[in-house]
């Protein structure tokens, strides 16, 4: 497909929507073309089973249902969203992708794990992200900072997990990574937001061959020769 696929992942406050937020500003500027988009969610569609499953109000349908529930919402969010903006040549850029379902559904006990998997090939249906940034940080500082975040707001269904599953979380992300390295690029979270971020452009010039000063050049002579 003609545009870039670039998906963050990582624990809760390791910094992904602050991020994701940064890269996309700086990306427009450039002028590229930016579609920032969430998991779950994504779509109204989506955003309604994600309501669904946060609030834990499906957590009674037990870890497989939870996982086709999540599949559903992917299914949506890829026909109305990330495959035509890539289809268009944008640069889509997702807040969560499938190793956040891998990661949260397979620490969850009793899920059949050859299911997640066939779940995820019919849903992404050759879909793939180009570039998966994983931001690592030690499970108590995302915590502290989620914590901080939603300052008197409750915790959802899966911020309220005890401190040793946002560390096996952190341990799982990190096993894709060493899994699949060309895809994955892991990225110390726990620096300042603007080192990060230069951090997270070197690995897409590293990665994609992005050059964000070069598509600014190349625009401003297309705009001089009209
Ligand atoms: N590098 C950083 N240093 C300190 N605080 C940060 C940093 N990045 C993000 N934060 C803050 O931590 C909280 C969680 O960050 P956020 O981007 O929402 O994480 P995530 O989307 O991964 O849960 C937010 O309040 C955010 O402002
Ligand atoms: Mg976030």
């Amino acid at each position: 497909m003609a545009g870039k696929f670039i998906t963050f992942e990582g624990g809760d406050g390791s910094g992904k929507t602050t991020q994701v937020l940064r890269l996309a500003k700086m990306l427009r500027e450039y002028g590229f073309d930016v579609v920032t988009t969430r998991e779950p969610g994504g779509t109204p569609g989506a955003d309604a089973i994600r309501h669904v499953v946060l609030s834990g109000a499906a957590r009674d349908f037990g870890p497989n249902i939870e996982a086709v529930l999540f599949a559903a919402a992917r299914a949506d969010h890829l026909d109305k969203v990330i495959r035509p903006a890539l289809e268009e040549g944008a640069i889509v850029i997702c807040d969560r992708f499938h190793d956040s379902t891998r990661v949260y559904q397979a620490a969850t006990k009793d899920l059949d794990l050859a299911f997640l998997d066939r779940l995820e090939t019919a849903t992404l249906d050759g879909v793939a992200p180009d570039l998966t940034i994983i931001l690592d940080v030690p499970a108590e500082l995302g915590y502290e900072r989620a914590k901080a975040r939603r300052s008197e707001a409750e915790a959802d269904r899966f911020e309220s997990d005890a401190l040793d599953v946002h560390a096996e979380r952190r341990e799982r992300f990190l096993a894709i990574a060493e899994d699949e390295p060309d895809r994955c690029v892991v990225i110390d979270g726990r620096g300042e937001e603007e080192e990060i971020a230069e951090d997270i452009v070197a690995a897409l010039e590293d990665r994609l061959g992005l050059k964000p000063e070069d598509e600014k050049a190349e625009r401003a002579s297309e705009t001089v020769s009209g």
